[in-house]
């Protein structure tokens, strides 16, 4: 039950009263804009910060770049509801209408991310405590405590007056829960949740202290009460289940969201939040759960754009919902958050955004649309500048914008399909984190090597969680899959026993559900399938060489030994001379099950080496490549669905580049309609092309 207090009640009586005054005149309505088209380029637009005279000029400009859709009013709380209980929607109704009146339909954001200023001042309460206790202050965002239910309460009373406000209006296709979920909070009532969580997940205080083996350093407990709330020094079981505790505190503070929206909302409109990438603040699998489609920043965070582990991310977040996704934030060529905010070059503006679509987006929304008059992102990338123009990059923008409009049937109802797939466990990430042992022991770039040579040679990778249906993959790779609950090792043994091939990276299987070590050893429940256990794992500071049937490199940063204990488990690789404990030992295993096969790969190998592996496991699970003979650089995408098959290639070189095609394809963007049967791809140059 979510705590309510008088001044609540005053306000859900206004609120009343405000949801029977009519929401928008009928002729507003009559020019709401519901039938967007099928790939929307977006920007977010905040017209809160600006008079009303100077929304028209904007959604002009923003209408002839072919901008059909706006993220509005995720930080707006302190002009929505600008004193506790009154609420102000007139000008939302208008902006909302005037969007549509340019032909641009809407994403609402609840605002819960930038609590006003009385809320956090009159009850101090609602800001989150980090783990040395420190409470935030009000400023910035993001200050809330996402376990406080006081907060949940504001929060829920202002979706629900959204909801009520813009739930039937044709021009609002869907919601945006807060922004960028992050910040867990260490305060009284986040513990006391913590807690009963645990009390929930294992009934008794000695089934706890059995699991998490609290012999160790004395840290037997008696009552749930005296267990600490941390995410770093502390029992590794202790540090899983805070991150799990975490991930059911965002989905609950989400379903609070959603349980006041719903009701007042058409089923048309989704639901969904902004994610952000890796990041492993909790597990977005389970936050998806609640949620109706996938959507994520695409921020470039490094001094490239790294076109591979970006097309990897927008695979982690198709993988979600396991469909289409939107890209609802992206940089118009560059941010303000990095220590020197270089530009994308000109062209890779539109190069990012077909690998948008070319990866499962149906959307892509520019981070923002125009400078704000003041305030913390004054040097942020926009299309428009302080003066309502067009900077430079609008001319790219727009360029893409009517390259959507022109290619938005064919790709309508289409998406991507893969018959690889990578596994990405959170809790295996988490406990390697929690315990590296090789500092750089990094999950995700370990993963990111894994897909690199399989999305080139397979040009179709999904990113799953390891309790994804796995029936329609050839080929499954695990990278570093840490955590192996029996649940998860049962569904990849009958995944193989079907004939499935499975590929295990190094770390596999060292834990149990409760971060505990497996008794037998690496990889745990998958030792009988495999035949063979890992002996010893070892960090390394210098390379050692590897070699085998297929190939020879070195290993890095990891590697392990492994003992066959089957005599048709065969050995791939083996270690070369190096610190003795190596030499000559087993890196790589492999045994055939059936029509299926399990591979244990010891070591974080180099490129080369992992690239003519993975080039082999393809051969073997008879993986076919969508478009053989690509020059390297070149990406290829295809979307299939409704009875139609789309090819996006993108040239992410800065060398001109020739494709031949299997057939003749017509170019979706070139104005004739005659058939080609190559393409000239100049440097970030793109092509969509159908049969
Ligand atoms: C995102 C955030 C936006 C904006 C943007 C700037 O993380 O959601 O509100 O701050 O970064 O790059």
């Amino acid at each position: 039950m979510l705590l309510g207090s008088p001044m609540r009640l005053t306000s859900l009586l206004l609120a009343g009263l405000v949801a029977l005054a009519p929401a928008i005149p009928a002729s507003a309505q009559a020019t709401a804009y519901a039938d967007q088209p099928p790939i929307l380029l977006g920007a977010a637009w905040y017209p809160e910060q600006w008079p009303e005279s100077r929304w028209e000029p904007d959604l002009v400009l923003m209408e002839a770049a072919h901008i059909h859709l706006v993220r509005v009013g995720e930080f707006a709380w302190s002009t929505m509801e600008p004193s506790e209980g009154h609420y102000e929607f007139g000008w939302l109704e208008r902006a909302i209408a005037l969007a549509a009146k340019y032909h641009i339909c809407v994403v609402l954001g609840t605002p819960t991310a930038a609590p006003p200023a009385w809320l956090t001042t009159r009850y101090p309460e609602t800001l989150r405590i980090d783990q040395d206790g420190h409470r935030d202050e009000h400023g910035n965002r993001a200050q809330f405590s996402f376990a406080n239910q006081r907060y949940r309460q504001f929060a829920h009373d202002i979706a629900e007056q959204m909801a009520i406000h813009f739930g039937h209006n044709p021009n609002v296709v869907g919601w945006q829960l807060d922004n960028e979920y992050g910040n867990d909070s260490f305060d009284p009532e986040a513990k006391a949740q913590f807690h009963a969580w645990l009390q929930k997940k294992y009934g008794t205080i000695a089934n706890l202290n059995q699991h998490w083996a609290t012999a160790y350093w004395s840290q037997t407990y008696d009552t749930f009460d005296e267990i600490p709330a941390r995410n770093n020094n502390e029992n590794p079981a202790l540090l899983l289940e805070w991150k799990r505790f975490v991930s059911d505190t965002w989905k609950s503070y989400s379903t609070n969201q959603i349980d006041a929206i719903r009701p007042h909302a058409d089923k048309r409109q989704f639901i969904t939040t902004n994610t952000m990438g890796w990041f492993d603040g909790f597990d977005e699998y389970t936050l998806h759960s609640v949620l109706d489609i996938a959507a994520w920043d695409d921020y470039i965070a490094t001094d490239t754009y790294d076109a591979d582990a970006n097309g990897a991310t927008h695979d982690l977040t198709r993988g979600y919902k396991r469909k289409n996704f939107w890209v609802i934030e992206t940089e118009p060529a560059f941010v303000n958050w990095r220590p020197t905010n270089t530009p994308l070059q000109k062209g890779q503006v539109r190069d990012m955004a077909w690998q948008a679509i070319g990866h499962g987006a149906d959307a892509v929304e520019y981070w923002q649309w125009r400078s704000a008059p003041n305030g913390q992102e004054e040097y942020h990338g926009v299309l428009a500048g302080i003066d309502g123009k067009p900077v430079p990059v609008y001319d790219e923008v727009k360029q893409v914008g009517d390259e959507f409009e022109k290619t938005g049937a064919a790709l309508s109802g289409t998406e991507p399909r893969a018959s690889v797939a990578i596994v990405q466990s959170y809790d295996s990430r988490w406990a390697i984190d929690f315990q590296r042992h090789s500092a750089k022991f990094e999950p995700v770039a370990e993963l990111i090597a894994f897909y690199r040579p399989l999305r080139d040679q397979a040009q179709a990778v999904d990113v799953i969680s390891p309790d994804a249906p796995l029936d329609q993959y050839k080929l499954v790779v695990a990278p570093a899959l840490n955590v192996l609950p029996q649940g998860i090792a049962d569904r990849l043994i009958a995944y193989v026993k079907q004939g499935g091939h499975l590929v295990l990276g190094p770390r596999s299987g060292m834990k149990d559900e409760y971060n505990a070590l497996n008794p037998q050893r690496q990889p745990g429940p998958l030792v009988d399938l495999l035949g063979a256990n890992v002996s010893q794992f070892y960090a390394l500071d210098e390379a050692v060489p590897v070699s085998g049937e297929l190939g020879h490199g070195t290993a890095n940063i990891w590697a392990e030994t492994i003992a066959p204990s089957s005599s048709d488990t065969q050995v791939l690789l083996k270690y070369g001379p190096s610190n003795g404990w190596l030499d000559n030992q087993p890196a790589a295993v492999t045994r055939t099950v059936g029509k299926g096969s399990i591979t244990y790969i010891g070591a974080w190998l180099d490129q080369p080496l992992l690239n003519s592996l993975t080039a082999s496991f393809l051969k073997d699970a008879g993986v076919q490549l969508i478009l053989p003979g690509v020059p390297d650089g070149v990406e290829v995408c295809q979307r299939t669905g409704s009875g139609k098959s789309v090819l996006i290639l993108i040239n992410h070189t800065t060398s001109s580049q020739h494709i031949a095609l299997p057939a003749a394809m017509t170019d979706l963007l070139s104005a004739g309609s005659s058939k080609i049967n190559s393409v000239d791809l100049p440097k970030y140059g793109v092509a969509v092309l159908q049969n």
